[in-house]
Parts: structure tokens; C-alpha cells; sequence
């Protein structure tokens, strides 16, 4: 039994650990040591990982068709040279890779990422054949994971530093909310939608049901008024039981600062 129980557990383990890489993103920067923000902006990445965008450029004289993954690959592993983004050419089916994932940036503001991909196929004949760098403005859109891939322009026209640039909306590069209700303030809310539902609801039943009238109408009127003696007694208790109790002494203390304060001041406080 116990035995059965330890594989089911091993199982399930196994499973999980299936379902989590260990490599959260394929995309390195240069030098391979990722500070702390682009480790938490790459994670942020993340859910964008297995989707492809594809947008189809007619405005220059040839027509381009643009696909951009978010740190993986185009193709498959084996053809793969870590293609992120990649341009085709529709009438010579000509590819060019504009930005690889193994020379990535990638910064931030405070609702959007720019994701910067380099060491792309060199210039024929522009920038001083320089590689090809692709920049991608990702912009928050809470209402999409990813959607609108466009391209803004090609700067190609000077002698270094050109570079595609993309733009696109995820909700991944919207700001972290942490202002979730506490706890406490549900409860709060449940309590008045509860006490407003109890005291509606009683209302329309005492009037209309019951058919009562004037303070009659609020529900469970003469437990309340109970209550509210009851509450008044014990307050009653609480509150005087200890004046009462340690009257005389604070009568030999406050004697003299009290001046010429009545002493049948608060007799008609106490209970009759
Ligand atoms: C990235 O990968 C490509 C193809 O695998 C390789 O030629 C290039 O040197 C790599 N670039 C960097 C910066 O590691
Ligand atoms: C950039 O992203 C990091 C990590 O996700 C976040 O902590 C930081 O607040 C962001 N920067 C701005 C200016 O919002």
C-alpha cells in the first residue's frame, strides 16, 4: 500500500518536473551573466516564449514578411542558428536573420520592455555590412498576451547602428500590481453586503409580508432592542462597577484637587 502511495507521489513529481524546463529562456546576453533585472525581465518574458508573430511589410518596393519569437528559435533545433527574428523575402523567398536570441538586451520601463536582438545576418552593401539588430518595443495592453506585432521603420540609411525597429502589446510589460485587497478588507465588505442584504431584505419582509409599520418595519426589532438593553446593562456593569468599587479611594486622593466639585455630581449616574 505505502509502496503504490510512494510511486503514485514519484509520478506526480516527475510529471511536474517534466512541465518545467529548467531553462526558463532561451535568450543569453552578451557575456552570458544576466544581472538581476534582466533575469526578472526575462522571466517576465516568459509566457510569450512558444508564440510566433508574424507581420507582412508592403510599404518599400518588395514585399517582407517579418517572424519574431520571443526567446526561442524559428526553426527547428537542429537548422536553428538562434534566429529570434527573421525576415523573408515573399518574391525570392530570400531569408535574412535580423536578430539572434543568444545577443539579447533588454531593459524596461515602468509599463513597457524593449527587447533588443543582435548579431543578426550582415548588411549586404548597407551600414557597412555591419549585422542586422532587431529592437522590439513591447508596450503594455492589459487585454492581450501578445498581439499587434508591427513594424515602425528600418534605419538603414546612415554608416553604422542601423537597426529594425518593431513594435507590439503584451500584458507581460505592465506594471506589477500589489495593491490586491488585504484579507481584512473582504471580510469588511462581505460583513456590509451582509448587514445591507439583512437589513433590505428584513424590511421588505416586515413591511410587505408582515405588514408592519414604523420602527416595526426593521427586522427582528424587539431582539435588537434586547440586545441593545442587554449591551447597555453590561456597559452599565463594566463601566461603573469600578468607580463604584474604588470610590472612596479616589475620593482620599482627588479630594483636594477637585476644589469645590459637588460630591452629588454623578449620583444621577447611578442606577436608581
Ligand atoms: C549566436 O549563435 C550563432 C549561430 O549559432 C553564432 O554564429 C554566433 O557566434 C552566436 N553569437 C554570440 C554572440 O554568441
Ligand atoms: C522593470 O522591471 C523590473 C523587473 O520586472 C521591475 O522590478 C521594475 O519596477 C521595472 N522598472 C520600472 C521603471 O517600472
Amino acid at each position: 500500500m505505502y509502496a503504490q502511495l510512494w510511486c503514485l507521489c514519484l509520478a506526480a513529481v516527475s510529471a511536474l518536473a517534466a512541465d518545467s524546463p529548467t531553462l526558463f529562456n532561451e535568450c543569453l546576453v552578451p557575456g552570458d551573466k544576466k544581472s538581476a533585472a534582466e533575469t526578472a525581465l526575462l522571466k517576465r518574458l516568459e509566457p510569450l516564449k512558444n508564440k510566433r508573430f508574424e507581420v507582412t511589410d508592403t510599404d518599400g518596393p518588395d514585399t517582407y514578411t517579418y517572424t519574431l519569437v520571443i526567446c526561442n528559435r524559428t526553426l527547428e533545433d537542429a537548422k536553428s542558428t538562434n534566429e529570434g527574428l527573421v525576415q523573408i523575402n515573399k518574391a525570392t523567398s530570400k531569408t535574412s536573420v535580423i536578430g539572434r536570441i543568444n545577443d539579447t538586451y533588454v531593459f524596461n520601463g515602468s509599463d513597457w520592455i524593449m527587447l533588443v536582438y543582435r548579431s543578426g545576418d550582415p548588411y549586404g552593401g548597407h551600414c557597412d555590412n555591419e549585422p542586422r539588430k532587431a529592437m522590439i518595443m513591447i508596450s503594455c495592453n492589459k487585454n492581450t498576451l501578445g498581439d499587434g506585432f508591427t513594424i515602425i521603420s528600418e534605419e538603414r540609411n546612415k554608416s553604422q547602428d542601423c537597426f529594425y525597429l518593431f513594435e507590439m502589446d503584451s500584458s507581460v510589460a505592465c506594471p506589477i500590481e500589489d495593491s490586491h485587497l488585504s484579507v481584512g478588507s473582504v471580510l469588511l465588505i462581505v460583513f456590509a453586503v451582509l448587514l445591507a442584504l439583512y437589513i433590505i431584505g428584513g424590511f421588505v419582509y416586515q413591511r410587505f409580508v408582515v405588514g408592519a409599520k414604523g420602527i416595526e418595519q426593521f427586522p427582528n426589532i424587539t431582539f435588537w432592542q434586547e440586545l441593545g438593553n442587554l449591551v447597555a446593562d453590561g456597559c452599565d456593569f463594566v463601566c461603573r462597577s469600578r468607580a463604584r468599587s474604588s470610590e472612596t479611594a479616589y475620593r482620599g486622593v482627588g479630594d483636594d484637587q477637585l476644589g469645590e466639585e459637588p460630591e452629588e455630581r454623578d449620583d444621577h449616574l447611578l442606577p436608581m
